[in-house]
Formats: structure tokens, sequence, C-alpha cells
């Protein structure tokens, strides 16, 4: 007889959550005017709000944040980081920012500008994250998405979502003088469509690609180790090998990475922009002084610096991304048994629910995805994330609504944080509004918002 799966981890330490009732859950939903960030964390039971900086950290990490060198210049925990780096990642220059939004504005002061000289620029990509895109619009630039068309079908069963295609990227490069593309931004896993990965093959395909037309690829590392797992279990040829070895394969095609460590780095913040090539490093480091900090510390204490740099060991181990991995496929496993529609395959860090099919009544320009998210915390006290046309922003040039090919909810789950009988629960709630879906038929009406990155603050109200 095969023994079951069970976690390679036994757990240390432990933090109080409670149940709410139903009528304190509306009156805060109220109080919050239906802006799920705008909820205290007390008002939330099961958080899935984001991944991000939401990890346990292992008590080898917690022995570095004690062991953190807070030197201002070369403390012993950057040196600890630039080992992981160079070893895991292949990179030999790095600077350390506070998150990744941080080292996407290092980068692309140094490779788009500070001002509007973005103007006219185009930075091709696969479904960029929304602080990518924002960063790329705020410099007047344009983020293209070129993901293959399967990404966008919610029911397609394509092993590597996050592909993009090869063949519109060709006729883009062709098209487009060199001077208008500053980079090629690979986002891997591809978040915006599913925690969907992106293949080896696809990766070199386009790293042929971008040195056919003289362009710089840079990775959006954010969720790496994630990536590397679905290539060894996903992808012919891969299955024998090592996750180390995947990762060093895929970011050997790069001329440099941009990280947000607190997915992969399974740290609570932090990030780093990583470089090939020297000249693109020392370039680089001039906008990381001034907005982050000094080279060997940037926007982080030297005590982080030391928990990421063992952070990314571990997240890089097989043993690890069977059993995160595994958690988000059982919960998504659950959740198709019981007819729900989701983003399939199921991705690395979430799972989708496709608000679109979800709640069928409500009108496109009522915010479908964020009504369902809405309506998962009135029922259970479970806080997911829309992903559709309130995260989609205005366009920056007509400012009408954006309304993306898909409405979707994430509940993206916090690495090493719930157990199996936590996600039978998140199942249960969104069970219980797929049973009482046909009578949701009114969404929300923007009341107030901000002009980029909306999502964040905006405030709704119910209509019907
Ligand atoms: N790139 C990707 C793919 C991301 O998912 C994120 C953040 C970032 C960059 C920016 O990193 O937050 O450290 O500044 N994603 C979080 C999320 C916020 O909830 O998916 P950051």
């Amino acid at each position: 007889m095969e023994l079951p799966f069970a976690e390679p981890w036994r757990i240390k330490s432990i933090e109080t959550i409670r149940r709410s009732r139903p009528d304190e859950r509306e009156a805060w939903i109220r109080e919050a005017r239906h802006n799920l960030f705008n909820l205290r964390s007390e008002q939330v039971y099961i958080d899935l709000l984001t991944d991000s900086g939401t990890g346990a950290m292992s008590a080898e990490q917690w022995s570095e944040i004690m062991l953190g060198d807070e030197s201002y210049a070369g403390a012993s925990s950057y040196y600890k980081l630039k080992e992981s780096i160079e070893e895991i990642l292949g990179f030999p220059h790095f600077l350390p920012t506070h998150q990744g939004r941080a080292a996407e504005n290092v980068l692309f002061s140094s490779l788009i500008g500070t001002g509007n000289e973005g103007q006219g620029m185009i930075v091709p990509g696969n479904s960029h994250f929304d602080t990518t895109k924002g960063h790329i619009e705020f410099r007047h630039a344009e983020a293209l998405d070129l993901t293959i068309a399967e990404a966008f079908d919610t029911e397609s069963e394509h092993p590597f979502k996050g592909n993009v295609d090869l063949e519109r990227l060709e006729a883009f490069f062709k098209a487009t003088p060199r001077q208008r593309i500053p980079l090629f931004m690979l986002t891997i896993t591809c978040n915006s469509s599913g925690g969907q990965p992106v293949s080896m093959e696809n990766i070199r395909g386009v790293s042929a690609l971008c040195k056919r037309f003289g362009v710089p690829l840079f990775i959006d590392s954010a969720r790496f180790a994630e990536n590397a797992y679905f290539i060894k279990v996903r992808e012919e040829g891969y299955g024998g090998k090592g996750i180390r070895e995947i990762v060093r394969e895929m970011f050997a095609f790069a001329d440099g990475a941009t990280m947000s460590s607190k997915k992969d780095g399974i740290v609570n913040i932090g990030g780093f922009v990583a470089f090939r090539a020297r000249e693109d490093f020392e370039r680089a480091m001039t906008f990381n002084i001034m907005y982050e900090g000094f080279n060997t510390y940037g926007g982080m204490a030297g005590r982080d610096l030391g928990a990421l740099s063992v952070g990314l060991r571990e997240a890089t181990t097989f043993e690890y991304l069977e059993a995160r991995i595994g958690q988000v496929g059982r919960l998504g496993a659950s959740l198709i048994a019981g007819g729900i529609p989701i983003q399939k395959p199921c991705g690395g860090h979430a799972i989708y629910l496709n608000a679109l099919r979800f709640l069928e009544a409500v009108p496109r320009g009522e915010y479908v995805a964020q009504t369902l998210a809405v309506e998962l915390y009135r029922e259970g006290g479970v806080r997911g994330v829309e992903i559709g046309a309130i995260m989609a922003d205005r366009d920056p040039v007509t400012r009408a609504d954006r309304f993306p090919a898909l409405e979707l909810v994430r509940l993206a789950i916090p690495r090493r944080v719930y157990t199996d009988l936590h996600m039978e629960y998140v199942a249960a709630v969104v069970g219980a509004v797929w049973e009482r879906r046909k009578a949701v038929t009114r969404g929300y009406r923007i009341t107030r918002e901000a002009s980029i990155l909306r999502h964040f603050t905006v405030e709704l109200e119910a209509l019907g």
C-alpha cells in the first residue's frame, strides 16, 4: 500500500484566528465600502487576499533574523543573499529593493526613463502584473500583452497558459523600431492569467526572438520556483531534472530579473533586481541608491536579507513545492468536483474563480468579480481579491473602464500557513455561494476611485 502524502514540516508557532457572525460581517463590509482591502484582518477568518508577504518562515529563516547584520555597507547578510542569488538564479549582480514594484521602478528608470521619455515606447510581455503595468504606464509607455489566446479560455487544459504567442511577438518585433522597445518582460508564473506557468520551450523561443532583434529579456520572477515545478511535472524531458537545475536553465536565457521576494522568497517583505551584465547593474545602481538605499542593503534590513537567502533555498526544493502546489491543486479539484467554474488547470499559488460564469445575471458594468468576492466574504469571512474590471483601471487616454477578457476572483494561498481543513472550509463557503448564485443579480457602482491602481482604495455602493 502506498502511504498518503503529508507535508514535509510541522508547526512550531500558531496564530489565533476567529470566525465571525454573518451580522458582524454585513456591518464590516458596508463600513469597508465593499472594498475587501479596507477590512481589518481580525474581520477576516481565512485570508486569501494574497500569497504575497503572508508566508510562514521556517526556524532556519527566523535564525537568520537574529543573525541579521545591520551594517550600512558590506553586511554579512548581504553576502549570504548574494551567494544564494548567484547559486540559485545564476546572476552575478543584484540590488536589494523593498519589494517587487521597487525593483520595477529601479529597472524601468534605468531602461525607460524617469519622466515621460517612455512616450511611444512599448514593453511587450505576458499579462504584466498590475504594478508592472502601472510603472510602464506611469512613464507614458505601453504594456503590450502577448499571452497565448488559450490563457483566456478558462476551460482549456493547456499546461502552460502563461506562454507568449511567439508568432505575434515576431510580428511585433518586425513592425516596431528597436529603439521603441526598451525590454521584454516575461512573468513566471503569470499571475494575471491564473498563476499559469511558462514552458522552457517558450522561454527559449522568447529568448531567441529577443536576441535576434536585440531586445533585452527580463524575467519577473516573483513565482519562479513554482514555474520550475510545473516545468518538471508537465514538460517533456524535465521529469528527471532537479528544481535547481531547471531554475538555472530558465534564468540562463535572461539578461536580468525583478523579484518580489514576498512570494517565492517566502519572506514578509523584500525584493531585488538582478543583472547578468555589469554595465546594466551599474546603470541601475544610481536609481537604487536614490530610491531604495545603498547597494548592499537597498530597501531591506540586514535580517531580512538573511531570511531571504534561506527562503530562496527552501522554495527551490521539490518537497516544499510538492506540498505547496499540491494544496492549491486539492482545493481546485474539490471545487471542480462541485461544478464550480475555475481557471483550469489550477495555477501554482491560487485558484481563480470564473466570475462571469459564476454570477451570470450580474451586468458586466457592475463589476462581476468584485460582486463575487464580496459574496464570499459575506458567506464565510473568506477574503479573496478581484482580478477584473476594477483592477484593470481606466484606459489612460479615453478614461473609459477597461473590461478584461476574464473577470476572476483569486483565492491566493499563503505559503505554509493554512491546513487542508482550512481549505475544505473555503471550498464549503464557495459551494454555499454557488448554491444561491441565481439570487445575486446586481453588483456595485464606484463612488470614489484613484487614477491608477484604483482597486486598492476604490469605494463602492451596492446596486439593487
Ligand atoms: N510581479 C508579480 C507577478 C506580482 O504578482 C507582484 C505582486 C509584483 C510583481 C509586485 O511585487 O507586491 O512585492 O511590489 N503581487 C502581489 C499579489 C501584490 O497579490 O499578487 P510587490
